[in-house]
């Protein structure tokens, strides 16, 4: 009889136990995530020292939309990387607070989370370094860092939401930027048709003319020597620099990745974008110089701007007007649907 009551005592305290973490706001919230790896794209990596929780993936969104970060409350992360446009601004530059113009376009965000290096010259290495130069920087959100740091830990809805992802310590640009590469992290392209033609067994998912654009994707156009496609995955990027001539012509000398690593060598580099919906993040290149695809493609047909350092696998190229056409019906292929987390 004893030994019953012992018993039913503690499976009673299991039970309120269970329910106490099922309830238990902060311990769901601290439930690890790992973002759905989309067809076509390896496993996302996710550093040790950051890894995603439900409670920081929140947060990171809401401060990636925040304009409350900038000078004038007027300019959010999202003002530039727009959904809308495929995370990036369909403007040529970037736009900044009091409508300042940046000098270089804005890359998407999309599958930046698999890049080795962030910016077009590499000079971040994690999306958690990079989110801190745009708060800061005066042509972008020109944050007043005090003044951020004051209305976030007065503001009760984002003290909580900080309490939730990273208990008690002081928030601090270290936190912020933690939150915001969370939500980056789950900005993933794949699942587009050309993935289910190529990977998914899906024999129609993709035209016949953009099947042939990818034979001169792949062969005459020379495109997958930077832009990479392999076997089991396609990033569109080998995640290096190359001198294609952009930023050499017309007077200029933008010397791109040579200014981060001091070589010779790297002058007018600037890195390999990934390709994944490419048709919704118009204008195109580091400079927003080409309004269309077709523009991109010409520019690759006349063999890039003739310049001491040209990439030798930039040649002119002998495509014909259907192959023009074929290959661009290939790029639109690209386009996938950005996974929503639950
Ligand atoms: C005023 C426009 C603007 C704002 C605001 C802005 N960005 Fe950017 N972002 C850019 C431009 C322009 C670049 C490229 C700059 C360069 O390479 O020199 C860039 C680059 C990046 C990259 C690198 C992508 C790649 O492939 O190299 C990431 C990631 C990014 N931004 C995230 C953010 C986050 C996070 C925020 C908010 C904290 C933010 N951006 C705010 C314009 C903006
Ligand atoms: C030698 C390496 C290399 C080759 C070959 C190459 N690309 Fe690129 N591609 C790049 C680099 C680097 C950039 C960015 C250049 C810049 O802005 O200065 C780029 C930019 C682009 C862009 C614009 C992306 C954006 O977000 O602005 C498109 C589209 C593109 N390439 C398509 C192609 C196609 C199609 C081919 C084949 C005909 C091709 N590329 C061949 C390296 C290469």
């Amino acid at each position: 009889m004893n030994c019953f009551r012992e018993n039913k005592n503690s499976i009673l305290i299991l039970v309120l136990l269970s329910i106490f973490f099922l309830e238990d706001p902060v311990f769901s919230e601290n439930k690890e995530i790992f973002p759905k790896t989309p067809l076509g794209m390896d496993d996302v990596p996710i550093p040790e020292k950051n890894v995603i929780t439900k409670a920081k993936y929140e947060l990171g969104k809401m401060l990636f939309f925040e304009n409350r970060l900038s000078l004038d409350n007027t300019v959010s992360c999202a003002s530039c990387h727009n959904p809308k446009y495929g995370f990036s601004n369909n403007r040529q530059y970037g736009v900044g607070i009091g409508g300042k113009l940046g000098k270089r376009n804005v890359p998407t965000i999309i599958n930046a989370a698999y890049n080795d290096f962030q910016f077009w010259d590499g000079r971040a290495k994690s999306l958690e370094e990079q989110a801190k130069s745009p708060i800061l920087k005066k042509s972008e959100m020109g944050a007043n860092l005090d003044k951020v740091l004051q209305f976030l830990e007065n503001t009760p809805n984002y003290k909580n939401k900080f309490k939730m992802a990273f208990g008690e310590k002081t928030i601090n640009l270290d936190l912020i930027v933690s939150a915001i590469a969370s939500y980056e992290r789950t900005i993933l392209s794949g699942n587009s048709p050309f993935d289910y033609w190529r990977y998914g067994g899906k024999k129609n998912a993709i035209s016949e003319k953009a099947k042939k654009g990818f034979e001169i994707f792949k062969k005459k156009g020379k495109c997958v020597k930077c832009h990479l496609v392999d076997e089991f995955s396609a990033p569109f990027t080998d995640h290096q620099f190359h001198n294609l001539g952009i930023g050499l012509d017309k007077g200029k000398r933008e010397i791109g990745r040579e200014a981060v690593t001091g070589r010779k060598i790297d002058m007018g580099k600037f890195k390999t974008p990934t390709l994944r919906n490419i048709s919704q993040t118009a204008p195109y290149m580091h400079d927003g110089r080409f309004k269309t695809l077709r523009e991109v493609i010409d520019f690759y047909v006349q063999g890039g701007i003739a310049n001491p350092n040209l990439d030798p696998d930039m040649r002119k190229l002998d495509l014909t007007e259907k192959e023009k056409l074929n290959l661009e019906s290939f790029l639109r292929t690209l386009d996938g649907k950005i996974i929503k987390i639950k």
